[in-house]
């Protein structure tokens, strides 16, 4: 199946068309034609293609983290307001050693340990759709399983996993600036920030080998500031949440939109590992990122001055025909199929790349052994996106599922 999009430009994604953040494969061609360049509507030189992209992400000398999000420019003072992230816009070597406090709860064999918990989650999930007439799978699925992981994961007790999210919720709102109400925004970090620093406390002299345990062991060893840790919970809570949600509602979209994909997967289940790489591939959940130039230089045989910022886009890469045969198709046997740079490259790759993956199996394999059929209910054309051009995913999608018990998940007809 063809997944090319319509013709585009990158202005119209900067605009946050519809049609173009849906699918920006047609803007991406125009920018990988180009080569690196300066592009003013996002004030910043564009790197498109693959080869770029990875040179770029691996040299963290020349290419800053300071300011991977873009806008607002980071001052030293934003440090000291609880919400900056700690891993994402740091550099070498402070970013390492406070990458290596966290990071042997994420590799793929600590990881593997969590799939009993998630699966019994994801089950609960699906079968919970059984039955209902409103069926959203965005809302009630990809949006509920990424926010019980993390929670699991960095420790929050279970009788506290509803309060966590709604917390959750409020506090990625207001990062994103959508909620204007400063003083609520104050209260909600405060108490989160209290409720954050009791389960610190409660670990105290019991240490564990959850996330929560090792940044509270990092704080009472003078490697982390109390606000330090509530930073590193909030920066795992946002990134682990909405890059995952809108990767598994992209993996349903694409489950209801290519033919004979679905019934495919059910037959032959070693096949969904591949099938998620090749999503991550052409919906990567980050489309793109910026970067600080330190250094008068070159970037694509192109001269860029210090003080330039890059935005490096993962998504063209992924759709780059230099390094993918047959780049717009899902194609299911690709020999590089995890090539993609969804996860990004260098220093700053996913720390949480073995989680997702893993939450995704187990989702899609709770799908396949319970479902017969997912029918989107709009077409792709009408599928709602979260208007960014640097998240990508759908932010609704009506469904009609059946089960395989033959029980009918799906909206009420009017
Ligand atoms: C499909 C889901 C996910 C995608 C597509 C994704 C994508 C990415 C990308 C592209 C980066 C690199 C940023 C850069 O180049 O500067 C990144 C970094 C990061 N991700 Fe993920 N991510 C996902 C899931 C998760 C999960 C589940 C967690 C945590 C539990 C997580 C935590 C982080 C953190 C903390 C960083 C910063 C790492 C650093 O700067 O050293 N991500 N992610």
């Amino acid at each position: 199946m063809d997944l090319t999009g319509a013709a585009v430009q990158l202005a119209d994604l900067v605009a946050l068309d519809q049609d173009g953040l849906r699918c920006p494969a047609e803007a991406y061609e125009r920018m990988r034609e180009r080569g690196v360049h300066y592009a003013p509507e996002v004030d910043a030189y564009v790197v498109s293609r693959h080869a770029d992209v990875v040179a770029v992400l691996r040299d963290g000398e020349r290419f800053s983290s300071a300011n991977t999000v873009g806008n607002p420019p980071v001052r030293p003072q934003d440090d000291d307001t609880g919400l900056r992230p700690l891993l994402l816009l740091s550099d070498d070597p402070l970013h390492a050693r406070r990458r290596s406090i966290v990071n042997r709860v994420f590799t793929p064999a600590r990881v593997a340990a969590w799939e009993p918990q998630i699966s019994e989650v994801c089950a609960r999930l699906v079968d919970g759709l059984r039955g209902r007439t409103d069926i959203d799978l965005v809302r009630d699925l990809a949006a509920l399983l990424p926010i019980r992981v993390i929670s699991l994961v960095l420790g929050v007790p279970q009788r506290d996993v509803d309060r966590f999210r709604a917390w959750s919720e409020e506090i990625t709102s207001s990062l994103g600036g959508h909620s204007g109400d400063a003083a609520r925004r104050e209260r909600v970090q405060n108490e989160f920030t209290g409720y954050i620093g009791t389960l610190l406390d409660e670990r105290d002299g019991m240490p564990g080998e959850d996330v929560l345990s090792l940044i509270g062991e990092a704080e009472r060893q003078g490697e982390l500031s109390r606000r330090e840790c509530v930073r590193f919970v909030i920066e795992l809570l946002i990134a682990g949440n909405i890059t995952t949600t809108h990767h598994l509602a992209s993996s349903m979209a694409l489950l209801g939109r290519v033919p004979g994909l679905f019934e495919r997967l059910r037959r032959e289940p070693d096949l969904i590992g591949r099938f998620i790489e090749e999503s991550l591939r052409l919906e990567a959940p980050i489309q793109c990122f910026y970067r600080l130039v330190t250094v008068d230089g070159l970037v694509g045989g192109v001269e860029v001055p210090a003080g330039s910022r890059l935005l490096v886009f993962y998504g063209s890469a992924n759709r780059d025909p230099q390094v993918w045969e047959q780049c717009p198709h899902l194609v299911l046997d690709r020999r590089n199929g995890s090539a993609h740079l969804a996860f990004g490259k260098g220093a700053h790759a996913c720390i949480g790349a073995s989680l997702a993956r893993l939450e995704s199996r187990v989702v899609l394999q709770a799908l396949l052994e319970r479902i017969e059929s997912v029918e989107l209910l709009l077409s792709h054309e009408q599928q709602p996106y979260l208007p960014s051009f640097v998240n990508h995913g759908p932010i609704s999608l009506p469904a009609r599922l059946v089960f395989l018990d033959m029980t009918v998940g799906s909206p009420r007809v009017p």
